[in-house]
């Protein structure tokens, strides 16, 4: 979804009810300002997140809000459930952000009921079209523990088929080489750079080898805090929001 835009004399006019002319001379008397700057251009262009003052007082004050998560299992990851606990429902009880601001937050990336860890949530689509776009390829790690424990054969074919991709017949999609690095017998760490439908569980599917316990502990250059209990949210600094496309990349409300 695209940043909301709108002209000013058309956001001004609508919200006091008032045409283009008023607009005019409201600038002109310098009553307007955006970000702090006086505005008089009737023509100029704000966004969702253009702090707007009129005569003083906020008109529009839309901050962007970034959150992650360390989510529990049993927990969905959707913004309203009637049977299950939702993961804004968690953000709801374990912080003070005001109901309003949870239910305009959405998820970046989904993880399954029974999967753990990291979670992202945000009021600003654009930064999660970034951050979910298959074209920009942002790593996702996730430890995973599995039924059956790997012999040298089995992780062999195993990293072979993650590293070429596999055939997903429903989608008609084959999926983006995956890193596969076993830990311990029956524990591995996989590395993906998309986010397909129960996409881990239907890979090891393939060799009848079920997921026992899956959880996420990064995406990008952003690593779960340790300090997180399952529950646990917290607000993302303003280095972690560019920072999860790596180090040389830039994301700020400015640059549009
Ligand atoms: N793959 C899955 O199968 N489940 C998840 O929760 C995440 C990736």
């Amino acid at each position: 979804m695209a940043l909301g835009r709108i002209r000013i004399d058309r956001f001004i006019s609508q919200y006091l009810n008032v045409g283009r002319g008023d607009v005019r001379l409201i600038l002109a008397q310098k009553r307007v300002r955006v970000d702090d700057i006086i505005l008089r251009d009737i023509n100029t262009v704000i966004n969702t997140f253009s702090v707007v003052k009129l005569d003083g007082k906020i008109i529009q004050d839309n901050t962007p809000y970034y959150l992650m998560m360390n989510k529990p299992a049993g927990v969905v990851s959707a913004t309203e459930s009637s049977t299950h606990k939702t993961v804004i429902d968690i953000v709801k009880a374990n912080t003070s952000l005001t109901p309003e601001l949870c239910d305009s937050l959405h998820i970046v990336g989904r993880l399954d009921f029974h999967s753990t860890g990291l979670i992202l949530l945000t009021n600003d689509s654009r930064w999660s079209s970034k951050v979910t776009a298959p074209d920009n390829k942002v790593t996702k790690k996730y430890r995973v523990t599995l039924a059956t424990k790997l012999t040298p054969e089995r992780t062999e074919s195993y990293v072979k088929a993650f590293s070429q991709g596999m055939y997903f017949s429903f989608e008609k999609i084959t999926t983006q080489p995956a890193k596969l690095i076993v830990l311990e017998d029956n524990v591995v760490e996989v590395h993906l750079t998309e986010g397909r439908y129960h996409q881990i569980k239907r890979m090891f599917g393939r060799f009848d080898n079920k997921v026992v316990r899956l959880h996420r502990f990064s995406i990008g250059q952003l690593v779960l805090d340790h300090g997180l209990v399952e529950g646990g949210c917290r607000l993302l600094s303003q280095d972690e929001v560019g920072g999860i496309f790596g180090r040389d990349a830039r994301f700020d409300k400015d640059t549009i």
